[in-house]
């Protein structure tokens, strides 16, 4: 039989006859972290991507949208990659971030963190604390305390869509016992593909789909390709020869093949967030993209049948993702929950920090007033805006029926993220508005002599939105600013 449903290997939509059983979800994998809560360290870019604020708003965006995620990091997520052991000083200021790490990370609602090397930097005893703090587990299936046991949960089962999926926490073979040593004395790393094995042989039957959360090497994870083929997807921590490339300049990147295993990768520091979104129709079975599937597509006509053609045909079918990566800009409003952590953290003497204080903080809503509470005191500024194109921005959008699109409407509306995050509500927030530029200072619509003083509007305003990388069309900020430039009031 060479039949296979024609529009799987189109990697169009799915066969209406198959869609019934068809599980869908989708993963975000984030991974290297590195100690960032704020914008990734990119000396060169204007436009910086990266924070945990705005990553909380991309999550809480996706939740409103309502389809079901899981969402895992791969480790290396709490402290910096330098290798350098800390000083004695610097040790409470960074259990003090991590912990804003982790309450940040328990309020996006990750659902696993893999043991990464540098994770252990303050030592096992620390990281236990942080992992009281958490309300997901960190895993890790060959790393063993002095007793010979393991420290962390190997595997554990999340559900998502209807589909049951084991994910294994897994570290690399090779750290350092000289550092091993010094963080987790006594303790030791097992070999991270017979982990992997013994994890799946304990999966197997229970779960649709089998993840590593790897913080492994490239050269081991392909071994965990070879040597375990009932894995589908291998989170890659781009670790080579022992160093973390952290930067991928190239969107290939981010999806891979470890022979039977789709390998998923993602920048570091914060910096972009790799989408997963996967459709099991067949558990177990292999999981191809939509671009390998079309290859599938065009060797059907060959004869001899390739091999691994053959060997998807003998297996009943085979599951699908699509791989997409998700850029943390700025038009991704920073969330005032997380911003309130951050500068908790960065005000409180850090010896003081109790995680169970820093989870109770609550940040007030923000207030947007709407374009229709200005304009009852500044007509010469409602009326001069009222002909930009800013105050049309949302009906540019409607032209095309692109106003409902979630990756749309946070630069063609004022506040997404922070006054709406469903996109069923943008009517009422549509178009660029006053606050989009001026800010929020809902005490001066009240008492404007009595509030506090507006900034000045920043280049780096204009940049949330007019940003290069999602636009594609270069900003001139003195050329651009008198076009948008409020006449003056007297
Ligand atoms: C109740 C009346 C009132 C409302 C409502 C109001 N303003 Fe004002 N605003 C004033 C007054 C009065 C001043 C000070 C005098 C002036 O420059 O117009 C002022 C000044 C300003 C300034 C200039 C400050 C400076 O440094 O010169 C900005 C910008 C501004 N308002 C923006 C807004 C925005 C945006 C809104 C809506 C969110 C708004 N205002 C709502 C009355 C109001
Ligand atoms: C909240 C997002 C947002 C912010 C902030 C923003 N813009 Fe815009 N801007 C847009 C959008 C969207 C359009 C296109 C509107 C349309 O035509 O539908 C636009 C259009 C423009 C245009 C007209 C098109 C062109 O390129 O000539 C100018 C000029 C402009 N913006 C300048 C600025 C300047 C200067 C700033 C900062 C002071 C700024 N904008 C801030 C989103 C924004
Ligand atoms: C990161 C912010 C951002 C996002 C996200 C964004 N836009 Fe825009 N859009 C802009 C800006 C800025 C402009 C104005 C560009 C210019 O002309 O200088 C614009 C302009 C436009 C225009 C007017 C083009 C014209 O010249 O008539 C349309 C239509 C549009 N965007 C549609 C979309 C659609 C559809 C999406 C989602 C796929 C989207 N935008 C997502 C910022 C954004
Ligand atoms: C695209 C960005 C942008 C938008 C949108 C915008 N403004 Fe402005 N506005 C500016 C800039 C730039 C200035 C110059 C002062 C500054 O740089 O802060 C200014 C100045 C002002 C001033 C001070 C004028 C003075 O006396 O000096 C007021 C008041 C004001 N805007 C009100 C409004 C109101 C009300 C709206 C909405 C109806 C609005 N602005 C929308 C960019 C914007």
């Amino acid at each position: 039989m060479r039949t296979l449903c024609a529009c799987l290997v189109l990697g169009t939509a799915l066969c209406a006859a198959d869609a019934a059983g068809v599980k869908k979800f989708y993963f975000l994998y984030t991974v290297n972290n590195a100690g960032y809560v704020d914008v990734c360290g990119c000396k060169n870019k204007k436009v910086k991507q990266g924070s945990l604020a705005r990553r909380s708003t991309l999550v809480k965006g996706l939740q409103a949208e309502g389809k079901p995620f899981l969402l895992l990091d791969g480790g290396s997520c709490l402290f910096d990659l330098d290798g350098r052991m800390p000083k004695e000083a610097e040790r409470a200021q960074m259990l003090a971030k991590a912990f804003v790490i982790v309450e940040s990370y328990n309020r996006m609602g990750y659902k696993a963190l893999a043991l990464g090397t540098s994770d252990l930097l303050l030592g096992l005893d620390e990281l236990k604390k942080l992992g009281a703090a958490a309300s997901f587990p960190i895993l890790c299936a060959n790393f063993f305390g002095p007793d010979g046991a393991l420290v962390f949960p190997p595997w554990i089962i999340a559900e998502a869509g209807g589909a049951r999926i084991g994910i294994v926490g897994l570290v690399m073979g090779t750290m350092g016992l000289h550092y091993l040593d010094k963080v987790a004395p006594g303790c030791a790393v097992g070999d991270p593909i017979e982990a992997g094995k013994k994890a799946v042989a304990e999966l197997k039957g229970k779960v649709d789909l089998i993840v590593a959360l790897s913080h492994c090497r490239k050269e081991e994870n392909e071994a965990l390709g070879r040597e375990a083929p009932e894995i589908g997807i291998i989170f890659d921590p781009n670790v080579n020869y022992g160093s973390h490339s952290l930067f991928m300049a190239d969107p290939s990147d981010y999806a891979d093949r470890f022979e039977k295993a789709l390998v998923i990768r993602a920048d570091g520091e914060g910096m972009r967030v790799a989408r997963v979104d996967v459709e099991i129709e067949a558990p177990l079975a292999e999981v191809r993209t939509s671009p390998e599937l079309n290859r599938l597509e065009s060797s059907l006509a060959a004869d001899p049948l390739p091999a691994d053609l053959s060997t998807v045909l003998g297996r009943g079918g085979y599951n699908r993702a699509v791989v997409t990566r998700l850029s943390i800009e700025p038009h991704f409003l920073d969330d005032p929950a997380i911003t309130l952590l951050v500068d908790t953290w960065k005000k409180q003497d850090p010896g003081r920090i109790d995680p169970q204080a820093l989870a109770a903080l609550k940040a007030a809503p923000v207030v947007y007033a709407g374009y229709q509470a200005c304009a009852r005191c500044h007509e010469p500024q409602y009326e001069f805006w009222r002909k930009t194109r800013h105050a049309t921005a949302f009906a540019s959008l409607k032209e095309n029926d692109d106003h409902l699109r979630y990756d749309c409407i946070a630069c063609h509306t004022v506040g997404f993220g922070i006054a709406f995050l469903d996109v069923k509500d943008a009517e009422k927030f549509a178009n660029v508005q006053c606050e989009s530029c001026h800010g929020t200072n809902p005490e001066h619509v009240k008492n404007p002599d009595g509030a506090p003083k507006w900034d000045r509007v920043s280049e780096m305003t204009c940049l949330t939105c007019h940003n290069e990388h999602q636009t594609r069309i270069p900003f001139n900020f003195p050329a651009k600013l008198p076009a948008v430039t409020c006449p003056k009031s007297r």
